[in-house]
């Protein structure tokens, strides 16, 4: 790992909706640790005419309400606000980027962090090599998407690579920041006893639930050409996979990492016309409830340019990955917006006994909950006696549970944007997506969404505030098994 001390962050799209929400409340948090070096200062680049002093007082409250409430103080944001700097630039505008060189310190790490539209990574890397702002120290970090599909996301990755190696790019996936998600690695690579029973003799099936209240939240144009399978499957849901399937890498290192994870992604069963009836069902919400909440369905959102839509807001897949380890092992994904309760989370099921001595009791089998968010942790879902005097030897399921912030001593679990800054600046990439995996990953995209395009299937309704069409639940009944709720 290269530690930097003198860091230069230079963020386009600096007054955007990612940065005040995400960016600028990760950074402050760091701020409170004491995690930035004194030498780390931040350039925020954005079109809007505004001075320093505007920009920073206009930034204030939106990073305040983010921020955990019990770091706030005054002599923080006043200490944080001395390493900002505001340029107004037009990212089209070559000369705004001489104006960019001339404000950029000598002989220090540069980041170029990208918090815009993907369609503008082209002309803000031209027009950073144009301008002499790239030195052999800057590393450049993406936000998703990378593309719409395998053709594009290789446009987007090349012209990346014509101004930074793939060692100096960073590409985004926030669930790789997420603390539980991290946990995983250690819980898999740490654990003999997890580690030696993660296999198709001991596990019967994998379950991968990301299921979210929020609908889609003013970006309905957006979400009208993406859907929920790109949105969410072809990146979250598919790293959440790699680090459940993936064999362990000889040490952690980032091509340590992605080398095993991308072998999963090529393992991956192609899932095409002949059998994506069979292993897909796409859903779409109608109007509802949460609570006692009324909510509009997809078509009536704000911004909804139309009252019928075939996009999907919610997609269950039946996946298998064909290799020794998982043979025989469907991996059920689901994802959906506007579900009855927002949660995360990685179940493991493993097999029943072979027999089963307890006349009494049904062959219940384990289960290992991997829980995301909310309420962070790990579940062991065991068998043990029933307390009774009356039935001897009844079995009951009972659960072992690691809860992350009770036994951390923290007071809260850090954000994902927080890991990620911080493996940015030391120049640590084993969190950040490679290249291969992007594209292996949209390969296996594609061939599903074009698949459901040449066999027309339809979305399914399902009201908001439900876990999604009566479907999905079809494709797990059907193999005798059920969703963990
Ligand atoms: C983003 C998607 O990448 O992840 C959003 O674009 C989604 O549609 C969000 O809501 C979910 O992130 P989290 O961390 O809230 O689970």
């Amino acid at each position: 790992m290269e530690l930097a001390q003198d860091v230069e962050l230079v963020l386009f799209g600096a007054a955007g909706d990612l940065s005040g929400r995400k960016l600028f409340p990760a950074l402050l948090h760091l701020e409170a640790c004491d995690l930035l070096e004194a030498q780390f200062n931040i350039l925020a680049l954005s079109r809007e005419e505004l001075t320093t002093e505007a920009f920073l007082q206009e930034l204030k409250p939106k990073a305040q309400r983010y921020l955990d409430s019990t770091r706030w103080s005054e002599a923080l944001w006043e200490k944080f606000a001395k390493r900002c700097r505001y340029v107004q630039m037009n990212f089209d505008q070559a000369a705004d980027f001489d104006k960019l060189a001339s404000t950029l310190r000598d002989s220090v790490t540069r980041i170029f962090y990208f918090a815009t539209p993907p369609s503008l990574f082209k002309t803000i890397c031209t027009n950073l090599g144009s301008a002499a702002c790239l030195n052999a120290d800057s590393r450049v970090v993406l936000e998703k998407p990378i593309g719409n599909d395998l053709a594009s996301s290789r446009v987007v990755n090349e012209t990346i690579d014509q101004y930074f190696t793939e060692r100096q790019t960073y590409r985004i996936d926030h669930y790789l920041g997420k603390e539980t998600v991290q946990n995983l690695l250690v819980l898999r690579f740490a654990n003999r006893f997890i580690n030696t029973q993660w296999d198709q003799s001991c596990i019967d099936h994998v379950q991968i639930t990301v299921a979210e209240t929020v609908g889609i939240e003013g970006r309905w144009s957006y979400y009208e050409q993406v859907g929920q399978l790109r949105d969410m499957v072809q990146n979250h849901l598919m790293q959440l996979l790699c680090l459940v399937a993936m064999e362990p890498p000889n040490a952690m290192t980032a091509e340590g990492i992605r080398d095993e994870k991308v072998k999963i992604v090529r393992a991956l069963r192609c899932i095409d016309s002949s059998n994506v009836a069979d292993h897909v069902v796409r859903g779409q919400y109608t109007n509802g409830f949460i609570g006692d909440r009324g909510l509009p369905g997809y078509c009536d959102e704000a911004g909804s340019e139309s009252d019928s839509s075939d996009t999907e807001t919610y997609v269950a897949i039946k996946a298998h990955i064909d290799n020794w380890r998982w043979a025989g092992v469907p991996f059920y994904l689901r994802t959906g917006k506007r579900l009855a309760e927002k949660v995360t989370e990685i179940v493991i099921c493993y097999k029943s006994l072979p027999h089963n001595i307890f006349s009494h009791g049904e062959n219940i089998p384990n289960r290992l909950v991997i829980r995301l968010q909310p309420n962070e942790g790990i579940e062991m879902q065991m068998v043990s006696k029933l307390h009774s005097l009356k039935d001897k030897m009844g079995l009951v399921r009972q659960n072992l549970n690691l809860d992350f912030l009770g036994s951390s001593g923290m007071d809260r679990i850090p954000d994902a944007y927080e890991r990620l800054f911080l493996d940015a600046i030391n120049g640590d990439q084993s969190l950040f997506v490679g290249r291969e995996e992007i594209e292996e990953s949209w390969r296996w995209c594609d061939s599903l969404i074009q698949a459901w395009e040449q066999q027309g299937m339809r979305v399914k309704s399902y009201p908001a505030g439900s876990m999604g069409p009566t479907r999905a639940d079809l494709l797990i009944e059907k193999d005798g098994r059920s969703w963990h709720e």
